[in-house]
């Protein structure tokens, strides 16, 4: 994702002359040969990281705060549950909480790692009915789903693509794994607005979010972190490895 930094003003700066893939001169790329390539790096995505979720439209690259996420139905154990036209907020908050880039050395085994930690929110219409553990459960309108303190930890293979400008990044086969804090539900008109019934439930589902999280957010987690993929691939698609690389390929460097 350091990229993004490169993408973030190229794009605020050069909205036609970036179709070559011109860097502005400001934009001051890592160097590879740099003892702090990675603090480098890092400190570019930390000041990236909030403007490039909000989306470039120049570049027609879309906002990833929210993330818009496809239907997510949960269907077994005694309760069905699903969500649509469901959006995950929070993206651009996030703080980049371990980065970690191997590059160069072997050209054919490079990988780029990174985690970022936030508060997210996901909105979304939910349709439910069955039971959590005991309590039954069944309603259907608005959802908001907040999960505090959550770290996605994502680690891709950094492949190479040529095309007419040059040579690129590609982010390939990524894996990830994440951890969630806390989570609270708020599920609105539950039981056809029986406010009771509807606080009960709501309470004991809160007492027991991990449960329910299970369920929910493997769906989700893995939307969010294959819409940031796609996004950071768009980006490596418009500019070449020299350009965003510094030393990268000094050995057949014309200048
Ligand atoms: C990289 O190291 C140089 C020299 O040691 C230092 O001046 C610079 O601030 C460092 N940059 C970062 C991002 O740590
Ligand atoms: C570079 O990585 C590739 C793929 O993992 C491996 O097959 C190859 O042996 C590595 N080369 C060196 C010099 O380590
Ligand atoms: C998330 O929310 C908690 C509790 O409100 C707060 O202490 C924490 O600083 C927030 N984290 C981020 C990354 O905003
Ligand atoms: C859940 O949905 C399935 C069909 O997808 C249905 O067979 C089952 O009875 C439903 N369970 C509950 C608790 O509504």
């Amino acid at each position: 994702m350091f990229a993004a930094y490169s993408f973030v003003i190229l794009s605020l700066v050069c909205a036609a002359s970036c179709k070559d893939g011109f860097l502005p001169d400001y934009i001051e790329p890592c160097n590879i040969k740099s003892e702090n390539f990675t603090e480098c790096i890092k400190e570019q995505i930390e000041i990236t990281l909030p403007k490039f979720t909000k989306g470039i439209p120049e570049m027609d690259v879309p906002s990833i705060d929210p993330v818009q996420l496809s239907n997510i139905e949960i269907d077994g154990n005694g309760l069905n549950l699903s969500f649509s036209k469901a959006a995950m907020h929070g993206l651009s908050d996030s703080k980049l909480t371990e980065l970690k880039v191997e590059l160069g050395k072997n050209k054919s085994a490079e990988t780029f790692s990174l985690a970022f930690k936030g508060n997210m929110s996901l909105t979304a219409q939910y349709v439910v009915d069955g039971k959590i553990l005991i309590l039954p459960i069944k309603g259907s309108g608005d959802a908001l789903v907040k999960a505090q303190g959550i770290e996605v930890w994502i680690e891709a293979k950094l492949n190479h693509h040529k095309d007419d400008n040059g040579e690129h990044f590609k982010l390939a086969t990524p894996k990830y794994r994440y951890t969630i804090e806390r989570t609270t539900f708020d599920l609105k008109n539950l039981f056809n607005g029986n406010k009771q019934l509807a606080e009960t439930t709501l309470r004991f589902a809160n007492e027991n979010w991990q449960q329910l999280m299970d369920e929910l957010s493997p769906p989700a987690i893995k939307q969010i972190v294959r819409t940031l993929v796609k996004t950071i691939n768009k980006f490596f698609s418009k500019v070449t490895i020299d350009q965003i690389i510094k030393g990268y390929n000094d050995d057949k460097e014309e200048n």
